[in-house]
């Protein structure tokens, strides 16, 4: 399929369980691009899990690595992006999206908490008694932050990644 040439990056952002990972990978294949997720490169290179990364060194120190590890993907062309949930939140990680095309899955805490319960996998959602309630509070402080990252927002209102791939996958192709 054809895109337009001037995008050489898609970037998924959204909380957590909006499907970014799963609907990145369909793109990918489609386009023909290599797919990246960007938890996954962090638990790579440090060899952790991200739970472990959270316990051992802080948030902190993990949205640093967030931070390093977006910064390299985007050196690189012919990418889909799964970002994690939270990288809008540093300054710089927002800076940089503002050059890239970034599709924002919006979905609503209650969707997304119905999708990712406890998982203990993630640290902010592991041991809390409201998924929904902390997703409601993540989409309170991030909303404007995806809103203004996106180059396109799609709301999830139940669909599947498949269907939310080919959403996308329409409007690129209107736009080339
Ligand atoms: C986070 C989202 C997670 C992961 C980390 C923090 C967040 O990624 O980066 O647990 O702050 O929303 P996913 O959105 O891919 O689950």
């Amino acid at each position: 399929m054809r895109i337009p040439l001037h995008i050489k990056r898609i970037c998924l952002v959204g909380l957590m369980g909006s499907g970014k990972s799963t609907t990145g990978s369909i793109l990918a294949k489609v386009l023909d691009w290599t797919f990246v997720d960007l938890d996954a490169v962090i638990v790579e290179e440090e060899g952790r899990r991200i739970t472990e990364i959270f316990e051992k060194e802080g948030e902190a120190e993990f949205r640093n690595l967030e931070e390093q590890a977006l910064k390299r993907m985007l050196s690189e062309d012919n990418l889909v992006v799964s970002c994690g949930g939270g990288v809008v939140v540093g300054e710089q990680n927002r800076e940089r999206l503002r050059h890239e095309f970034v599709i924002w899955l919006d979905i609503s805490p209650e969707e997304a908490a119905g999708r990712t319960g406890n998982d203990p996998d993630r640290p902010l959602l592991a041991g809390t008694e409201s998924a929904e309630e902390v997703l409601t509070e993540q989409l309170r402080q991030r909303r404007s932050w995806y809103e203004e990252a996106a180059n396109m927002t799609i709301p999830v209102v139940g669909n599947s990644p498949e269907v939310l791939a080919s959403q996308i996958l329409k409007y690129l192709g209107e736009l080339s």
